[in-house]
């Protein structure tokens, strides 16, 4: 693909990110700062929907707060480019679940609002279709090409903020449910003027309404409007009212409220009141929590003493008044109001509203209720009776640093985490997990080790007919012979350097000089052999060959350009005491943990247990993957994850054609040290194969 391609994919992904982002945010913050809302509004779709019988009541607030956590987080995460995968997806599916069901609404038109930006924003069905539909097409491109995405965050970070947010989300909703909404987006908001917004402006029309009339004469029924009403000989049946032109509806057109028991409406009393109104709303006094009730008793008291007007608007039928009255020893009086108004005014059953000429001064939930503390003084003399007016801006950027302020500590505290010696212990444990997990790309072996066998004749012979063997059918590992030191050079002649690798059995601890018997790294390199086997287990054993002398001879071969056979391994007493672990680690860590890891990479490791070397006796596959991984994870430890992933772990004792397979098939052994079955061609051979599928 060309760049210019690329670049403009790459724009059209982050853009429509971006968008999807904000969308999400919003929609779940606005729902967040008002659950009640949200609430209601499941209300209204259960009982659209008929399902009030079985829904049960906690449902809805559940609903509630669950989806709006839900899309702010996941727009949270869409913005900064976390997940990229999990996040488009769970992007997408929503959407396609909501497109098709806003069409459903759309068609069936079961409650009025969709309430997807909950009172910020008003959608239509339709209109709300037609962005799900955009929004469908914008999470199919994120989602098909996530990865170009960009993160404005490393992915180190991610998980503190999308947990963060999820908390943030939660413990807002609550503060929001304890209190009331931290946005207001209701036209009952403080500072709003409720007579100017149910007021019609000059030169505009209201709704016209029209009335018919269904009237009846000998047994026939004929509507009438008021113009052609007919004379008494018709008799009245029933009357029609319905919208014949919209106008101009205002912000609040269904606020009146009418004393009761008097019945009389006294709406505009209230709003033209140039003192102070108290109004204690509790659209179902059967549901409101009385808790504070004490409160709103001395509050009333509070009010008669300054002669402050105090109504509590409920829809509540008398019966329902009457027990209230009762029960709470309520002596102020009560007015009947619309229930979806009452719920409109405020998030709270009850809540308290205080209004001065027609304008909301102040709100409270019934757990904030003014105390006896906030009362000994009139309200004009006190900080209460004052317009408590916030500005959308102030509470936006108070919400914003109660988010970003506690945000950037837990990425602080992250931060400290990530760099603490726990942390980076954990993870180097996870990556060496990792590693030992899969089979990596690393060298495949079989060598053959024939110990102190065969004369010159029959070893030139095995290593020819071997050669034959492996050039008829090539081997899909690599392949060494170790011979004893007077082989070396005739078998070197005999073999293709291509196919088989040619090794010593051992080689001098001294460079050079007055050693007699002994033959120098540099002689067993002159004389073909590329590898040689160090501290088998025989010359530990029988030669006293210690961890320091076996140090230095790993540092004359490496130095002479020969790669190290290093051989490890417990012998019986130690694994039956469990110390194999700890031995071969011991082992590795006398002879090769000075290496640079430069020089470990020409190091090939052999676990052979001295209890199955030429005993018959096999380590178990299991044993010995056991083993190789502890082998691995310690290299990892000392030379790094690449240099574990690298060393090629041969495993030696009794390996047969018969167990080859089944040893090999393990994701940390390497391949095969073999002793017995290394000095027959057709067995050698059999190990060899057991690589090939
Ligand atoms: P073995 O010997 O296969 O005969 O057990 C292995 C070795 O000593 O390398």
């Amino acid at each position: 693909m060309n760049k210019a391609k690329h670049k403009l994919r790459w724009l059209a992904v982050n853009v429509c990110r971006i968008v999807l982002a904000v969308t999400f945010v919003f929609s779940g913050f606005v729902k967040i700062v008002d659950p009640k809302g949200t609430q209601y509004k499941f209300v209204d779709y259960i009982q659209a929907f008929g399902w009030e019988a079985w829904v049960p009541e906690f449902v809805p607030l559940a609903l509630a707060i669950s989806l709006a956590v839900f899309e702010f987080c996941v727009g949270i995460n869409m913005f900064f480019g976390m997940r990229r995968r999990f996040t488009s997806w769970l992007y997408l599916l929503f959407m396609l679940v909501m497109t098709p069901l806003t069409l459903y609404l759309w068609l069936t038109n079961p409650v009025e609002d969709c309430g997807c930006f909950g009172d910020a924003i008003t959608l239509t069905h339709a209109e709300t279709f037609i962005k799900n539909i955009v929004l469908l097409l914008m999470s199919w491109v994120v989602f098909r090409y996530f990865r170009l995405m960009t993160r404005f965050i490393s992915e180190r970070n991610q998980w503190t903020i999308s947990l963060y947010s999820i908390v943030f989300g939660l413990i807002l909703a609550c503060v929001s449910l304890y209190r009331l909404p931290v946005f207001d987006f209701r036209p009952y908001h403080v500072g709003a003027d409720l007579k100017a917004a149910m007021e019609i402006p000059e030169g505009l029309e209201g709704p016209v309404y029209e009335t018919t009339f269904v009237m009846e004469k000998d047994g026939v029924r004929e509507e009438f409007t008021l113009e052609d009403y007919p004379d008494d000989t018709w008799t009245f049946i029933e009357s029609k009212t319905k919208m014949v032109s919209e106008g101009f509806i205002p912000e609040i057109h269904d606020f009146s409220i009418i004393l009761t028991p008097e019945g009389e409406d006294i709406t505009m009393n209230v709003l033209a009141d140039t003192s102070y109104t108290f109004l204690l709303i509790a659209p179902h006094l059967e549901e409101a929590d009385d808790s504070n009730v004490d409160r709103i008793n001395e509050l009333y008291d509070y009010c008669v003493e300054h002669q402050y007007a105090f109504y509590c608007l409920t829809a509540s039928g008398d019966e329902m008044i009457e027990t209230w009255k009762e029960l709470e020893g309520a002596d102020y009086p009560f007015a009947i109001a619309d229930d979806i108004t009452l719920k409109t005014i405020v998030r709270s059953n009850p809540g308290l509203v205080l209004l001065k000429n027609g304008v909301v001064y102040n709100k409270w939930s019934c757990n904030t209720l003014p105390t006896s503390d906030q009362l000994n003084a009139p309200l004009e003399q006190s900080l209460m009776g004052r317009l408590q007016l916030d500005s959308r801006l102030m509470v936006t950027l108070r919400v914003l640093l109660w988010f970003l302020i506690p945000l950037r500590l837990v990425v602080f505290a992250d931060r400290i985490w990530v760099g603490s010696k726990l942390y980076k212990r954990m993870k180097h444990r996870k990556k060496i997990n990792n590693l030992l997990k899969t089979r990596k790309m690393r060298k495949k072996i079989v060598a053959g080790n024939w110990k102190m066998n065969l004369n010159l004749q029959e070893g030139v012979a095995l290593a020819t007919e071997l050669n034959e063997a492996l050039t008829a059918d090539k081997p899909n590992c690599d392949v060494v012979i170790c011979t004893p030191f007077i082989h070396l050079a005739s078998v070197a002649n005999v073999l293709d350097t291509n196919i088989i690798g040619l090794g010593a059995e051992n080689c001098a601890d001294k460079e050079q000089g007055a050693y007699t018997g002994e033959v120098s790294a540099a002689m067993v390199k002159s004389s073909g052999a590329q590898y040689v086997i160090l501290a088998h287990s025989a010359r530990r054993a029988y030669y006293g060959e210690t961890a320091e002398i076996l140090k230095e001879k790993v540092n004359l071969a490496l130095a002479n350009g020969l790669k190290v056979i290093f051989c490890i391994g417990e012998v019986l007493e130690e694994r039956e005491a469990e110390k194999q672990n700890e031995v071969v680690k011991e082992q590795l860590a006398g002879s090769l943990f000075d290496l640079t890891t430069e020089q470990f990479s020409n190091i090939i490791l052999a676990y052979e247990p001295v209890w199955a070397i030429g005993t018959g006796k096999t380590a178990t596959a299991e044993q010995a993957e056991e083993m190789h991984a502890f082998i691995r994870a310690t290299i990892a430890e000392q030379f790094g994850a690449e240099a574990a992933e690298n060393v090629s772990i041969l495993y030696g004792g009794s390996c047969k054609p018969s167990n080859a397979k089944e040893i090999f098939a393990k994701p940390n052994v390497d391949g095969g040290l073999i002793g017995g079955a290394a000095l027959k061609c057709a067995d050698f051979k059999g190990i060899i194969d057991a690589w090939k599928a």
